[in-house]
């Protein structure tokens, strides 16, 4: 029997396949659900990455509804880990906020569209971090509007681009001071009962970090030390972030290795996005992902002359908060979030969010680390202080702007590398290599360059913010 019409009888069908010995599964997504007549949202495939797969085919979306988090999921296991939702499957989610058996602390990356469920799964952590006594630092890059319930639940909290920069300044100082007290004490990894675990978290991050953001670089350059040095002395980092390529969060390779060794979840997002993440070896070969629509929703043709045209489809479930934890065992296997707080819109602070954090005082970073915090760690708590700090940042910040000569100013009798190829990125309508570039920069009839000369100063210019580099290596203006 064909597994539509099981399905169709409302029964969850599953396909066990295999191919030969010798060969490797692959498949096409689209073709198979043409082939079983089913919708995406209905069929999901998990396979070994070798030569088995199983096909699952729903009646319906099974994830339409998840229940509510409770502080019971939120508790970590022995091995470091929480349940943050449920796989189609009804199998639980776990995601790890530390790794006892190495002492590592963890990063964490969410990607997603706008409205993709970013900030609660975001909030879910923040929860936790409570429950678990780990240190939190939060930076809600939203005017403070994304997560607002955390907001007295974390030991400090910026919702302003300087205040980030700050808050990763005081990280990176923490990280540091740590290290040295540790090796000065013959430490050389980190345990749970010293100091706190500690964690730095940033929902909206591109707001930082995308190209032409006033703090771009040194933004990037924290997060990076942060993933750097914070493993091994108990400091982790989160980021949430919206954008279309990975270029677009702090140039260069920022979150590359973040993304490598991190706790990565990949909520509803572009076609393109996932393709990158394939061609950037940070899913398995081979691998898909099906692609989560903003709605389930059955297209249905229809004919102009059909009576019925204008159908209602306001009902169609969402799709927030469901995703795929690409760096769980699972990482083609739908998932959702649970719920964490009321769907509809409450005024002001949600209280079932509030109940879920708990009455206690939020765990504070430990005292031999304050002075190293800093200035903006000790003015936290006074709104006036913390704004003098954000305005001294402000200004030390248009000072450094004015040293640096923008793009396009090519100085008489000499025309810069930087400009020529500025312009020739500027004058094509498409992206283009590296080649293509020193081809149109050829053609101004200016000095010969080499295609090393083009392509360092393409890196300038992407590092810089000014250019993009896409996952093929194609190369544009950021807009
Ligand atoms: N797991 C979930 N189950 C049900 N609804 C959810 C879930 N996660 C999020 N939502 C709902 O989806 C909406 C958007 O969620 P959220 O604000 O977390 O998204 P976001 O990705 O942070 O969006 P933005 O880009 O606007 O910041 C909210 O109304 C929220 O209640
Ligand atoms: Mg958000």
């Amino acid at each position: 029997m064909r597994g539509s019409t099981l399905a169709a009888a409302g029964e969850v069908v599953e396909l066990m396949l295999e191919v030969p010995q010798g060969q490797v599964l692959r498949y096409d997504m689209p073709a198979l659900c043409s082939a079983l007549g089913v919708p995406p949202d209905r069929l999901t495939v998990e396979t070994d990455g070798l030569r088995r797969a199983i096909v699952t085919i729903y009646p319906s979306n099974p994830l339409t509804q998840v229940r509510a988090v409770t502080r019971e999921d939120l508790a970590m296991d022995r091995h470091g880990r929480i349940i943050v939702g449920v796989y189609h499957n009804g199998r639980p989610v776990r995601r790890r906020l530390y790794d006892p058996s190495t002492g590592s602390a963890q990063r964490f990356l969410l990607f997603g569209t706008t409205g993709a469920g970013k900030s609660k799964a975001l909030q879910l952590q923040l929860i936790a971090e409570k429950i678990n006594g780990i240190c939190s630092w939060l930076g809600d890059l939203k005017f403070g509007q994304s997560v607002p319930e955390a907001k007295d639940q974390v030991d400090f909290h910026v919702h302003t681009p300087e205040g980030a920069i700050l808050m990763l300044r005081s990280g990176v100082a923490v990280a540091h001071e740590r290290m040295r007290r540790y090796s000065a004490a013959g430490r050389n990894s980190f345990a749970l009962g010293l100091d706190p675990l500690f964690h730095i978290h940033l929902d909206e991050i591109n707001r930082l970090l995308e190209a032409g953001a006033p703090y771009r670089d040194e933004g990037a350059y924290l997060v990076k030390e942060l993933g750097r040095t914070g493993r091994s002395v108990g400091v982790g980092a989160g980021l949430a972030a919206q954008a279309a390529h990975l270029e677009e969060l702090g140039g260069s390779d920022t979150l590359r290795g973040m993304f490598k060794e991190g706790e990565v979840t990949l909520l509803r997002w572009s076609a393109s996005m996932m393709r990158q993440l394939v061609s950037d070896g940070l899913l398995p070969d081979g691998a898909q992902l099906m692609p989560i629509p903003k709605v389930l929703r059955t297209v249905t043709l229809r004919s102009q002359f059909d009576p019925d045209l204008d159908e209602d489809d306001d009902d169609a479930p969402g799709t927030q908060g469901m995703g795929y934890v690409l760096s769980g065992p699972h990482p083609t296997s739908l998932m959702r979030h649970f719920r964490v707080g009321s769907i509809a819109p409450v005024a002001g602070l949600d209280p079932e969010i509030l109940e879920l954090y708990g009455p206690e005082e939020p765990v504070h970073l430990e005292e031999a680390s304050w002075k190293a915090a800093g200035p903006a760690y000790a003015a936290r708590h006074d709104p006036e202080v913390m704004a003098a700090l954000c305005q001294e940042l402000q200004e030390e910040k248009e000072k450094e702007s004015k040293k640096v000569i923008p793009v396009g100013s090519g100085r008489q009798g000499a025309v810069l590398l930087q400009d020529r190829v500025w312009t020739a990125l500027i004058s094509a309508e498409e992206p283009m290599t590296a080649d293509e570039v020193r081809e149109a920069v050829l053609a101004d009839g200016g000095k010969k360059v080499s295609l090393g000369g083009v392509r360092t100063t393409l890196g300038a210019l992407v590092d810089a913010g000014h250019a993009i580099r896409s996952a093929h290596g194609l190369y544009a203006p950021a807009q």
